[in-house]
């Protein structure tokens, strides 16, 4: 079973030419409200590609807070330990141009106040996953993952939004996932030099003392830890809009992970997924089920 304890947002998307720059105001499309949020993203992909996953996190109680779950709750996600909190929810205020590239500014709302104490303790046992991102307070996320290890459950981080942490803070955790930037944002916190994708993971994982995942968008993903380096390619698309293609990526790997597919196989379908992500518009309703993700294989 996987627990993901994170934020659900929706999200308000336009469309433009091309994202405004300081200063700038730029005419869009109609907007669109999306479920989305790191948390309920990754829960979903998690779910669309088969696993059983239970979703902790906290919603506001204002209207646009019924968006937020409309993907969760037809697809199964255990919705039982999402909080309804007063005031807002939170929000992401997304631009998607013409290369489908994004920029995101994000309201917590009620994320702010997600607790890590609510989740259950049942389901963090050996062969459980707890899966997390950076979009609920940090001292949360850690508390969260210092449960779930005291139980024995695998413990996957995605480091988004993106922040250096210390190898101190991360005792709990068996993967962190990062992208190609952060990655080297990552290693130059810590004073690596610069290298391949494969090189840079390899030093962040011996840094950290853990697997480091990075993904790497077209190119695909590489994971370094126990299991040495393992590269794995990304599906030749065409984005239309990249927003959660990183977040299904987690989902799946934690979903194959959890299922007990081996690190390699677990890499090639989520890299297949994220892909798979990138051809359709907005993150939720983009992401793939396990029979697409199986039928996209080369
Ligand atoms: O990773 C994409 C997500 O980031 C969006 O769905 C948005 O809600 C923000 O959390």
């Amino acid at each position: 079973m996987i627990t993901v304890f994170g934020s659900i947002n929706v999200d308000l998307v336009c469309r433009v030419r091309k994202a405004p720059q300081p200063g700038e105001t730029v005419l869009g499309s109609d907007y669109e409200l999306i479920p989305g949020g790191k948390g309920a993203n990754q829960a979903l992909a998690a779910r669309r590609a088969g696993a059983t996953v239970r979703m902790v996190g906290a919603i506001g109680d204002d209207d646009i807070g019924k968006v937020a779950l409309n993907e969760l709750t037809p697809a199964g996600v255990d919705l039982s330990t999402v909080a309804r909190r007063k005031g807002t929810t939170g929000i992401a205020i997304i631009t998607v141009d013409d290369h489908g590239e994004n920029t995101i500014v994000v309201s917590p709302g009620a994320n702010a106040a997600a607790d890590a104490g609510s989740i259950p303790a049942d389901g963090m046992d050996a062969g459980d996953t707890l899966l997390l991102q950076m979009e609920v307070p940090p001292e949360q996320v850690f508390a969260a993952a210092k449960r779930a290890k005291a139980g024995g459950a695998r413990v996957i981080l995605s480091v988004a939004p993106f922040a250096p942490l210390e190898a101190e803070v991360l005792g709990d955790i068996d993967m962190v996932i990062v992208n190609e930037h952060e990655a080297q944002d990552f290693a130059g916190h810590f004073g690596l030099p610069a290298g391949t994708p494969e090189e840079t993971a390899a030093a962040l994982a011996k840094r950290l003392g853990r697997a480091v995942t990075v993904t790497l968008g077209p190119d695909g993903a590489v994971t370094a830890g126990d299991e040495g380096v393992i590269r794995v390619p990304a599906l030749k698309v065409t984005p239309v809009d990249t927003t959660g293609a990183g977040d299904t990526f987690a989902g799946v790997l934690a979903a194959c992970l959890d299922g007990g597919q081996s690190l390699r196989e677990a890499m090639a379908l989520a890299a297949i997924a994220g892909s798979l992500a990138c051809t359709r518009h907005g993150a939720q309703p983009s992401f793939p089920t396990r029979a697409e993700i199986e039928a996209a294989r080369p």
